[in-house]
């Protein structure tokens, strides 16, 4: 290990992250009741510029009056181009109760945004009297944000999680796509001519060096990697596949922008019965291993050493989170 700790961020469940506007308060209760790890009531972009006001006056009533059990609570304010952002934190800080955990962030495109969300957040609560730190969620959706996203990663003891807006990016960085998080036909490789024979297409995935380069982010400075929206909420078997690809670079959660995909992301999301005991059986290989003075062991035919130590450490710690929750 290097000689520099990474901090880890306050541990939270965030295999599911639900996205609620805040306009439609006829969704809130049903949002609390819900399999999600995580709700974000959203102020940004799933509220039209006339709503803004009201769903902001929603929000604060709903984080003060439902009961959100023990769901990780968030909302997702502005962005600091707007003018609605400061009152969205003023607002919200002054007036929701300590039920509130996280604040989203939105379009962060440089550690200087965070750093001013930052300050206003610390001084309300300082004004206040707030006992709870409120924590960052970040969305990095544009191509500024991508492009400097490690410090924007490192730029507050308040961050907790990096998301992928996937719908943004595409916007931002001007890529053609076709849905919402999904896979693109044109993002494809065609197999070489081979005679006469039909040339097969092997589709990739257009996401991968973006999800990849905000895990590495995330981790490095000990916070969540999330997968951000899949737009198709009709299609259970595109998002499970999306959440796959996502998890197996290391993302720890998903987006859900319907509620029939919470269920899907918390099962992606969740090691499985095998891979706990699979897990348990390498700690417990290891652990005879060690008995016997040797570092690396072969189970079923495989080599396993300290670094399988450590995986398996980190799926039955997850097992464990599942299991209090
Ligand atoms: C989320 O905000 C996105 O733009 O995908
Ligand atoms: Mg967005």
């Amino acid at each position: 290990m290097s000689f520099h700790v990474v901090e880890q961020a306050e541990p939270r469940l965030n295999r599911s992250e639900l996205a609620v506007p805040g306009s439609q308060t006829k969704l809130f209760e049903k949002a609390a009741k819900s399999a999600a790890d995580v709700i974000f009531l959203d102020l940004e972009d799933a509220v039209a510029p006339d709503d803004k006001e009201q769903a902001r006056k929603n929000v604060i009533q709903a984080i003060n009056d439902i009961d959100w059990g023990n769901k990780t609570l968030s909302v997702r304010i502005n962005g600091l181009d707007t003018h609605y952002m400061y009152r969205d934190v003023v607002d919200v800080l002054e007036q929701a109760g300590e039920r509130l955990d996280l604040i989203m962030i939105p379009k962060v495109g440089t550690a200087s945004d965070v750093y001013a969300v930052d300050m206003l957040a610390t001084q309300i609560e300082a004004a206040k009297g707030r006992r709870k730190r409120i924590g960052f969620e970040l969305i990095i959706e544009t191509a500024l944000g991508m492009q400097n996203i490690n410090a924007i990663a490192g730029a507050s003891k308040r961050n907790q999680s990096l998301h992928f807006g996937v719908a943004d990016y595409a916007a931002s960085t001007k890529a053609k796509t076709t849905n919402i998080g999904g896979a693109n036909p044109d993002y494809a490789v065609l197999a070489d001519k081979q005679g006469e024979a039909p040339r097969d297409i092997y589709w990739g995935d257009m996401w991968h060096y973006a999800i990849a380069r905000m895990v590495v982010a995330a981790r490095a400075n000990g916070l969540r990697p999330i997968d951000g929206p899949f737009g198709d909420f009709s299609d259970p078997d595109g998002y499970r596949a999306a959440a796959k690809r996502a998890a197996a670079l290391g993302c720890e959660g998903k987006w859900a922008i319907h509620p029939s995909q919470i269920a899907l992301a918390n099962e992606v999301m969740s090691p499985s019965e095998a891979e706990i005991t699979q897990a348990r059986r390498i700690l417990q290989a290891m652990d005879e291993a060690a008995k016997a003075g040797r570092g690396a062991v072969s189970l079923d035919g495989k080599l396993i050493d300290y670094a399988s130590i450590r995986q398996a450490q980190v799926l039955v710690k997850k097992a464990e989170q599942i299991a209090a929750q």
